[in-house]
C-alpha cells in the first residue's frame, strides 16, 4: 500500500514505463479504458517519469497548472491530466483544491516509449499520496488505468499481466514475477524522438474499424499462455518470436484501421530488418517489439547487449539508444520538483 504520511499536500513519485510483450490495443469501454484482451509487460528500471503534485489547500489557484519536461501545458494539452486530477478530487470526497503538477521524463515523450504509462502511474501515486488518499495497490492501479490503460501495469514492478475484466473492478493487473526473476534487457532504439501525431487514445478507438482486429484478439488466449510460460522459464527464444508477431499484428491492425495509422518511419523497418539479419546470419539472440510509435525495442539477454549496442552504432538512422532491465513498482521520493 502507498501511504500518504500525515496531512502533507505535496508528494513526488517516480514510476517506470513498461514495454508490452502482448499489447493492449483497442478498447471495450473508452471512458473506463477497459481493454479487449489481457496484456503482459515488463516494467522498466531506466525509463522513468518523476512527478510532483502539490494540492493548493489554501485555495489560491483558480486552475490546475501542469508542466511536463519544462513546458507548461494549456487547454487541450493539459486536459488529460486535469481530467485525471478531477477523478482523484472526486475520489477524495469532492475536494475543491486545484493542483500544481510538475513532471519530468528521462526519455522522449509520446514517441512509443509509453510515457503515458509511467506518467499516469507517477501522477496517480503522487496525487493520491499528496491528497491523503490511502489506497491498496489494486485500487491505485485501477485509478491509474483511467488516465492511460498501460499505466495500470506500471503500478507493479517486474513482469506484469493486466487481466481484461468486464468492468472497473475486475479489470485488474497483477505481478507475474518480480524484477529479480529475469534480467531481460530492453534496448530502446530511438529513431524519431518527435511526439506522435495520433495519440494511442484515438488509436484504441480506431482499432475496431480494422478487419484484422478481431482476428488478432481471437488468437491471443493461447498466445498469452505461451508468453507466461516463456517468462516463467526465462526462455528468450520462446518469448521472442511471439512478441515480434504480436507487435506486427498490432501494427497491422493500426495500418488497416480507418483512417489508417502508420506510426513507423523508414528507420523503423531498417532496425527490424537489421535485428532479423543479425539473428539469421550471426545467431545473435535478439527480438524486436514496437509500441505505438516509430521506435524499436530490442529484447535480449545481458550477454548479447554489448554486441547489439556496437552494431547499432553502425546504423545511421539511430538517434539515441536507451537501455533498461526490469524495474520496481513506483516509489515515493523525498525530493520534490516544486520548491
Ligand atoms: O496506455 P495507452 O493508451 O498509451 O496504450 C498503450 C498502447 C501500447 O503501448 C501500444 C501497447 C501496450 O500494451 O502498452
Amino acid at each position: 500500500m502507498f501511504r500518504a504520511s500525515g496531512s502533507q499536500d505535496i508528494a513526488t513519485a517516480r514510476a517506470g514505463t513498461n514495454i508490452a510483450f502482448i499489447k493492449y490495443w483497442g478498447v471495450a469501454d473508452p471512458e473506463l479504458n477497459l481493454p479487449l484482451s489481457n496484456s503482459i509487460s515488463m516494467t522498466l528500471a531506466s525509463a522513468v517519469t518523476t512527478t510532483t503534485v502539490r494540492w493548493d489547500t489554501r485555495a489560491n489557484m483558480y486552475m490546475d497548472e501542469v508542466t511536463i519536461d519544462g513546458e507548461t501545458l494549456f487547454g487541450d494539452k493539459a486536459s488529460r491530466v486535469v481530467r485525471h486530477l478531477d477523478y482523484i478530487r472526486e475520489l477524495a470526497g469532492g475536494v475543491p483544491f486545484r493542483a500544481k503538477v510538475v513532471s519530468q521524463n528521462n526519455f522522449p515523450m509520446a514517441s512509443g516509449i509509453a510515457s503515458s504509462a509511467s506518467g499516469f502511474a507517477a501522477l496517480t501515486v503522487a496525487a493520491c499520496a499528496a491528497i491523503g488518499l490511502r489506497v491498496e495497490k489494486d485500487r491505485l492501479s485501477a485509478i491509474a488505468r483511467r488516465g492511460s490503460g498501460s499505466a495500470r501495469r506500471s503500478i507493479f514492478g517486474g513482469f506484469v499481466e493486466w487481466e481484461q475484466g468486464r468492468e472497473d473492478n475486475s479489470s485488474v493487473a497483477h505481478q507475474l514475477y518480480p524484477e529479480e526473476h529475469w534480467n531481460l534487457r530492453d534496448v530502446i532504439v530511438v529513431v524519431d524522438s518527435n511526439s506522435k501525431h495520433v495519440s494511442s487514445q484515438r488509436g484504441h478507438v480506431l482499432a475496431a474499424t480494422s478487419p484484422f482486429n478481431v482476428a488478432r484478439i481471437d488468437r491471443l488466449f493461447s498466445v498469452l499462455q505461451e508468453v507466461r510460460t516463456a517468462i516463467a522459464t526465462c526462455d528468450l527464444d520462446r518469448l521472442g518470436p511471439i512478441i515480434e508477431r504480436d507487435a506486427l499484428a498490432m501494427h497491422g491492425v493500426m495500418m488497416t484501421s480507418n483512417p489508417s495509422l502508420i506510426y513507423w518511419q523508414p528507420a523503423t523497418v531498417e532496425v527490424i530488418k537489421a535485428v532479423r539479419r543479425w539473428r539469421d546470419e550471426d545467431n545473435l539472440r535478439a527480438y524486436f517489439t514496437i509500441d505505438a510509435g516509430p521506435n524499436v525495442h530490442i529484447i535480449c539477454e545481458p550477454s548479447t547487449e554489448p554486441e547489439i549496442l556496437l552494431r547499432l552504432k553502425e546504423l545511421s538512422c539511430v538517434e539515441k539508444v536507451i537501455t533498461s532491465g526490469p524495474g520496481p513498482e513506483p516509489e515515493l521520493l523525498k525530493h520534490h520538483l516544486i520548491k
